[in-house]
């Protein structure tokens, strides 16, 4: 058994979540970078342990329930408990972008798609994952949301995010967030703390090449709560140091 802190961070094979299991390691926790192809995995692992960074790499598709059960085991027997769950994996409108605006016309295909990954399976993997994370003295759960999931900022007239009304994508994140109170609520007096993370707009596929700000950048929100002490924020939604509007 590792007297280390260990973390689990989905979608790690690039993007904020890699980075994410970089910033992490770099702070000594050994992290487990789960990815859909195992060849990403280990590939994404290796360059981390190559920099000194205990990582192991392990293939999982959020939405695949056997994957997600395999992954609980694998973290049972390696390391039995987990300290930090990263939800990171997420994904905008399959062939299209999460800024162009689709309300009404948007297609159960697109929604089905989007709230799979980026809500119902947060909640499958977590849901399998509480054993463990209740076997640690301190558990945390990061669940990668955005400012596009809040109602307070979308009901701005002439707001910050008017040019992104993607109801799919941006309807998950809200379910996401609600899935982060009610969680924290159920857990209180557990030791475990659940907060929803606003990155950023990010230079990565999903947030496109327009975004202004760096994947290091991006990453440090998670990171951020992902290492919150005893007195850290429980329950809410933060982007870089400060409480975002629900
Ligand atoms: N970038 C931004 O501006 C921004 C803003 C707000 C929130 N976010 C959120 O931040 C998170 C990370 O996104 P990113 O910006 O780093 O985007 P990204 O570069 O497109 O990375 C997405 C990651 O999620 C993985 N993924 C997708 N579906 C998966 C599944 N079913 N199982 C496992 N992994 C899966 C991808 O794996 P593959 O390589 O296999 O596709 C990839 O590793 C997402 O939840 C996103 O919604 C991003």
């Amino acid at each position: 058994m590792s007297t280390k802190k260990v973390a689990l961070i989905t979608g790690a094979n690039r993007g904020l979540g890699f980075e994410t299991a970089k910033q992490l390691g770099e702070n000594g926790i050994a992290v487990i970078l789960a990815a859909r192809q195992l060849s990403a995995a280990e590939a994404a692992a290796a360059e981390l342990a190559a920099q000194g960074i205990e990582a192991y790499g392990i293939q999982l598709d959020v939405t695949n329930p056997e994957q997600r059960v395999a992954a609980a085991a694998y973290i049972e027997n390696k390391f039995g408990k987990l300290d930090i769950l990263v939800n990171n994996a997420g994904v905008g409108p399959k062939n299209d972008s999460a800024f162009v605006k689709k309300n009404v016309e948007t297609t159960a295909d697109e929604f089905e798609y989007v709230f799979e990954t980026n809500f119902f399976s947060v909640v499958y993997l977590t849901n399998a994952l509480l054993p463990l994370l209740k076997k640690s003295d301190a558990g945390r759960i990061v669940n990668l949301s955005s400012i596009l999931g809040s109602l307070t900022v979308h009901s701005i007239p002439n707001g910050p995010i008017d040019a992104a009304k993607r109801l799919s994508y941006n309807a998950s994140k809200t379910a996401l967030n609600v899935f982060t109170v009610h969680l924290a609520q159920e857990l209180q007096g557990t030791g475990i703390k659940v907060n929803s993370v606003h990155p950023g707009w990010v230079k990565t596929e999903i947030g496109t090449e327009h975004a202004p700000m760096e994947i290091p950048d991006g990453a440090k929100t998670s990171v951020e709560m992902a290492l919150i002490g005893e007195d850290g924020p429980n329950g809410k939604f933060y982007h870089l140091g400060k409480e975002m509007p629900w």
